[in-house]
């Protein structure tokens, strides 16, 4: 057996994290990675993290959210947002019965901008004048001349109800009329993946920050991470975002140039600095956005952040600044999950197994969280034989010959990636193993992993020896002298070691096909509890948890050490 200690992944991670930033061309492409992406219309575009998220941010920059009485709205909604340029697109959404939304995509950022400036605000006293992209669409004023009559032109909206998700019922439905566990997990990706109007969604709740601060920065970027952006995301996921209050970086133009910015000095201790920004930008939000409620500054983290609700987008946000290589991180994930139509599906199989058998839980605490899952499925299929993902370590960031793809991946090229059955490739394969055969084998591996003694280190195909006795130590590929699952207790793992035997022998002995007995649960169903929902003190078989188990939100990244 190969074992490494850390001093050699230090150095992976930091050539990796060179590599990420590298600005001149993308990280996948340097890495010889293709990033299959989305489609539209039924199209395959192949697109890089980069290019997505860019795509993502100009479509932000050319639509507004209209709130309006329904669905029926648009036709109405069309024919007046048109008279201010071409419409590319209209998607509805619904936060609850009473609230119906119309986000209205423009071909020209210039149409948008004539339409803000046609937009009035209501005439009371009270209101704060904020002009961002969120509307309200009043009935008509029996002044104002019809411009347009007829539907002959109304385009058909591309969503309506853009954000339901499905229930729990639903997705038991959804389980109960697949043929095989490798169909349910498919069945399963599909239903829950973060869709198109999630993503706009969630690239216009950002937007709407970035806009409140162009006035002092106008270079600032709200760029969204995690799992909103990784690929990894389900609907209703939270929204991550980091603040990057100027991004121009061509640093080296500004050695010629004569004339400089007048500016105050930031505080010698960056982080007094980093706090009193998030704070000012907490009171912002909280003041001027409209939407925008539940502000909770929590300053004390290792990264200080703010907490929101956007009651016009119904999306969790947590804004932060200076949160270094949280886009890297997304970035790489992103490139990972991109590179075997298998991946994404089995994290998504994998999380729900663990929601559903208790292993995680909304509430921040000692359990294991969704990003170190997911982590743990990326190393697993690096260490499968033969491996379906490849060590960090066997990149070569100078070699574009030597890429991840030569490295018995099978590319995400399948024809079927990006269509409504994204991911359901491998079964149609012989010649791979199937995803249900994967979620098995993942149940196996870790029920057999020597948790005491090794680390999960994506960096290295060799083993690595843990550097301290945390219970679960899941090295950070960007940073790999900080351990990702540093919050998670003993008793938990020793709860995850049982229900990965449990599931595992569960899975065994129940069937992993259909049957015709509709009342026998088998493959997913086997794990699916209808109380699952219900917190994890309640139904925890570890010891009863006492109040000091729990950590609150603010010491997740305080807890990650050197
Ligand atoms: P969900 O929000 O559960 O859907 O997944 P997520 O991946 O977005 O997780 P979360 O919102 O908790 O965190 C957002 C991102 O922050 C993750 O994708 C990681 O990139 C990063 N992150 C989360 N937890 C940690 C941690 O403990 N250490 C480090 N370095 N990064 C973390
Ligand atoms: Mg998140």
């Amino acid at each position: 057996m190969t074992l490494i200690r850390m001093g050699s992944s230090i150095k992976i991670g930091k050539t990796l994290r060179n590599f990420c930033t590298t600005s001149s061309s993308s990280f996948a492409r340097k890495i010889g990675l293709d990033t299959p992406d989305d489609i539209t219309a039924g199209q395959q575009m192949i697109m890089t993290f980069r290019e997505r998220v860019e795509n993502r941010r100009n479509e932000a920059k050319r639509s507004v959210i209209v709130q309006v009485q329904s669905e029926k709205s648009a036709a109405d909604l069309y024919n007046y947002c048109s008279e201010y340029g071409t419409i590319e697109s209209m998607h509805h959404y619904c936060l609850n019965e009473q609230s119906h939304f119309i986000l209205v995509e423009f071909k020209a950022v210039s149409a948008m901008e004539i339409l803000l400036n046609q937009c009035c605000h209501l005439n009371e006293s009270h209101i704060i004048p904020t002009r961002t992209p969120f509307l309200w669409f009043r009935s008509k004023s029996p002044r104002r001349k019809q411009a347009r009559t007829g539907e002959s032109d109304v385009p058909i909206l591309k969503h309506q109800y853009g954000t339901a998700i499905p229930t729990d019922k639903d997705i038991k439905n959804l389980l109960q009329g697949a043929k095989s566990l490798s169909e349910q997990i498919n069945v399963l990706y599909s239903a829950t993946h973060l869709n198109d109007v999630g993503e706009r969604l969630r690239f216009l709740t950002a937007r709407q920050i970035e806009i409140a601060l162009c006035g002092p920065f106008p270079n600032v970027k709200a760029l969204p991470f995690g799992s909103s952006v990784n690929g990894f995301g389900r609907m209703g996921c939270d929204l991550d975002i980091v603040l990057q209050l100027d991004t121009d970086d061509s640093h080296e133009k500004w050695e010629d140039c004569r004339l400089v910015f007048q500016a105050k000095t930031s505080s010698p201790n960056g982080r007094a600095s980093s706090q009193r920004l998030m704070e000012t930008v907490g009171d912002m939000c909280q003041l001027f956005l409209p939407g925008v409620t539940g502000v909770k500054r929590i300053l004390q983290a290792r990264v200080p952040i703010v907490k929101f609700q956007q009651d016009l987008t119904g999306i969790e946000c947590d804004l932060s600044a200076s949160n270094a290589f949280a886009v890297q991180m997304s970035e790489l994930l992103y490139i990972l999950g991109s590179h075997d139509v298998r991946v994404r599906p089995l994290v998504f199989a994998i999380r729900a197994w663990a929601r559903y058998v208790g292993l995680t839980n909304p509430v921040p605490g000692r359990w294991i969280t969704n990003f170190s899952l997911v982590l743990m499925v990326l190393y697993f299929l690096q260490q499968r034989s033969p491996p379906i993902l490849p060590a960090l370590d066997k990149l070569s960031m100078s070699s574009p010959a030597l890429n991840l793809n030569h490295l018995d991946a099978r590319p995400a090229r399948s024809p079927i990636v990006g269509s409504a059955h994204e991911g359901i490739s491998a079964e149609q394969d012989n010649r791979v193993e199937t995803v249900g055969i994967l979620f098995t084998e993942f149940l196996a591996f870790y029920s057999s992993f020597d948790f005491n003694n090794l680390a999960i280190n994506l960096l290295t195909s060799a083993n690595t020896i843990k550097p301290e006795h945390s219970p679960l130590y899941i090295v950070n590929p960007l940073e790999p002298n900080l351990n990702v699952s540093k919050n998670v207790g003993s008793e938990e793992v020793a709860k995850l070691r049982i229900e990965l035997r449990n599931s595992a022998w569960l899975l065994e002995s129940a069937d992993v096909t259909s049957t015709s007995d509709k009342s026998v649960p088998w493959g997913l169903l086997t794990f699916f509890r209808e109380n699952h929902h219900i917190s994890k003190e309640q139904k925890s078989f570890a010891p009863p948890v006492s109040k000091r188990r729990r950590v609150s939100i603010n010491k997740l990244f305080l807890e990650e050490t050197r």
